[in-house]
C-alpha cells in the first residue's frame, strides 16, 4: 500500500537543484535502497510525520541522538527557557559546565571538551594523542566510522601492515599515509603491526562496539586487550562512543566491559546522545593527557560555538532524563523487535542473523555461519537488494527504518506498545517482500 509521497518528492526536486543529492548528509538519500526521501515535517515520541502527512514508527532516532524519543516535553522546555535567555555569548556558561560534570560522573573520562560535532570529537582526539605521545601513527579498523576526519576516511593497504589509502577522492595520500586499517575483532592482525610499528602508534581508534557496518559487537575480552596492547606499546587507546555513548547502557559501551573488567581507555569520544538532539559532542579522558589542551596546554584545539548553551541545555537534560528505567524500557523494546524480526525472516526462509549490543542492534540479511557477522568483510555479505525490498515494505507499512543495510536500529524510550506493535505487524509482509526479492536474485543465499 503505497502511500502518497508527493510533496517530499516536490521538495527533493527543489533539493536537488541546491544541494550535491538532495540531502545534507549522504545517508539521508535512499541511494541504497532506491526512491525518494521522506521530508519530515515533525515528530513526536516514537513517530515521524511526513509532509505528506504520513506517520512513521521511527528506528532511526536521528541516527541515535533521540533516547527519549522526540520533542520529550521535559528536554523541550529545558531548551525553550535557555533560548529565551539567548542562543550563543561566545563565553563560558553554567550548562557546559553541568554537562561535562554529568560526563564525567558516568564515563571513564577525568576532563572533558565539549565540541559540535563527533567528527571533530574524534579529529582532535587523534590530534592530541599525537600531541601527547609525540608519534603520528593512527591505527583504526576497517568498517568502523569515526566521522569525515581525513585521516581515518582511509582504505587498508595491500597488506596488513601496510599504510592505508584514501577512502575517497579529496583526500591526499599523505593524509592516510599515517593510517593503519585492521580487520576488526582480529587480534593477531592488531598484535603484528603493533610489532612492526609499535614505536610511531600514537593511537589506536575503534567504535567502542561498531554500529557502522550494522551492529558488529566486539568479541569478549577485545576492547580490553586493545587497551592492554596500547599500554604496552604506550600508545593511545582512542575509544568512540558516538555512537554508543549513554545509548547502550548509562555509562556506554564502556559500561558494558570495561567498567567489568577493569581497564579505562586513555580517550572517549562522545556525541548524539549526549547533544540530546543538538549539535554538542566531546572528547575527554585521562586529566594528564588532556592537561596538553589550549589554553592549559600546547595541543590547539577550539570552537566558536563548542559548548554552546542551548545544545549543552538539552544534553543535559536529556542524560538527567536518562535513568536506569529508562534503559531497561530501550532493552525491553529492542527483545522484541529482534525476536520479532528474526521470527518473521525466518517464517520467509530468509537467510540473517540479528546483532545487538545493549539496545543497538542490526539485522542482516545473510548467511554469515557459526561466528555471525564478526568483521566488515562478513557484514558486506548482507543481500542489500533483499534489504531494499524489506525496508520498502516496512516504510509502506509506517515503519521508518535506515535506508541502509549497513546501520543500526534504534529505539526510544517513547517506543510505546502502539508503536512495537506496528512493527511487528509490518515485519512478515517486509519478510516476504525480501524473499521475493532474493527469488529474483538467486546468487544471494536462501534458506532459513
Ligand atoms: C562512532 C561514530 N563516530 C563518529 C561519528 C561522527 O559524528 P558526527 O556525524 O556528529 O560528525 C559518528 C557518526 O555517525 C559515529 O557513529
Amino acid at each position: 500500500m503505497p502511500r502518497r509521497t508527493s510533496e517530499s518528492a516536490a521538495l527533493f526536486e527543489r533539493a536537488l537543484a541546491v544541494t550535491p543529492g538532495g540531502v545534507n548528509s549522504p545517508v539521508r538519500a535512499f541511494n541504497a535502497v532506491g526512491g525518494t526521501p521522506r521530508f519530515i515535517e515533525s515528530a513526536r515520541g516514537a513517530w515521524l510525520t511526513d509532509v505528506d502527512g504520513n506517520d512513521y514508527v521511527d528506528l532511526v532516532c536521528s541516527w541515535g541522538p533521540m533516547l527519549l524519543g522526540h520533542a520529550h516535553p521535559e528536554v523541550q522546555a529545558a531548551v525553550q527557557a535557555a533560548v529565551a535567555r539567548g542562543t550563543s555569548y561566545g563565553t563560558p556558561t553554567r550548562p557546559e559546565v553541568e554537562l561535562a560534570e554529568e560526563i564525567v560522573a558516568r564515563a571513564p573520562v577525568e576532563r572533558v571538551r565539549l565540541v559540535s560535532s563527533g567528527t571533530e570529537a574524534t579529529m582532535s582526539a587523534i590530534r592530541l594523542a599525537r600531541g601527547f605521545t609525540g608519534r603520528d601513527v593512527v591505527v583504526k579498523f576497517a568498517g568502523c566510522y569515526h566521522g569525515h576526519v581525513d585521516a581515518l576516511l582511509a582504505s587498508a593497504g595491500s597488506g596488513l601492515a601496510t599504510f592505508a589509502l584514501p577512502g575517497t577522492p579529496g583526500v591526499p595520500e599523505s593524509a592516510t599515509a599515517l593510517t593503519l586499517v585492521l580487520p576488526y575483532n582480529d587480534r593477531a592482525a592488531v598484535e603484528k603491526v603493533f610489532a612492526e610499528h609499535g614505536d610511531r602508534i600514537a593511537c589506536l581508534i575503534t567504535e567502542a562496539a561498531p554500529g557502522n557496518m550494522g551492529v558488529v559487537p566486539p568479541e569478549p575480552g577485545f576492547n580490553g586487550f586493545l587497551a592492554e596492547t596500547c599500554r604496552q606499546y604506550g600508545a593511545l587507546f582512542v575509544s568512540d562512543e558516538v555512537m554508543t555513548g549513554f545509548r547502550v547502557t548509562r555509562q556506554g559501551q564502556w559500561g558494558l566491559d570495561g567498567a567489568t573488567e577493569g581497564w579505562r581507555p586513555d580517550l572517549v569520544t562522545f556525541g548524539k546522545v549526549m547533544g540530546g538532539g543538538f549539535p554538542a559532542a566531546a572528547f575527554g579522558g585521562r586529566a594528564d593527557v588532556m592537561h596538553l589542551l589550549s589554553p592549559e596546554g600546547p595541543v590547539y584545539q577550539a570552537g566558536t560555538l563548542s559548548g554552546n548553551p542551548v545544545a549543552t541545555t538539552a544534553g543535559l537534560a536529556t542524560l538527567r532524563l536518562a535513568t536506569d528505567e529508562v534503559y531497561a524500557h530501550l532493552d525491553a523494546t529492542a527483545e522484541i523487535l529482534k525476536a520479532a524480526a528474526s521470527q518473521a525472516l525466518s517464517a520467509a526462509g530468509v537467510a540473517h542473523v540479528v546483532q545487538a549490543t545493549g539496545t543497538m542492534f542490526s539485522v542482516f540479511l545473510c548467511d554469515p555461519g557459526a561466528g555471525g557477522v564478526r568483521d566488515f568483510d562478513d557484514a558486506q555479505r548482507t543481500d542489500t537488494t533483499a534489504y531494499a525490498a524489506f525496508f520498502h515494505a516496512m516504510l509502506d507499512r509506517g515503519v521508518y527504518l535506515p535506508p541502509s543495510a549497513y546501520e543500526a536500529w534504534f529505539v526510544s524510550a517513547a517506543h510505546d506498545d502502539r508503536a512495537v506493535a506496528t512493527v511487528v505487524d509490518a515485519l512478515p509482509h517486509a519478510a516476504r517482500a525480501a524473499a521475493a526479492a532474493q527469488e529474483d536474485n538467486p546468487q544471494m543465499t536462501r534458506h532459513a
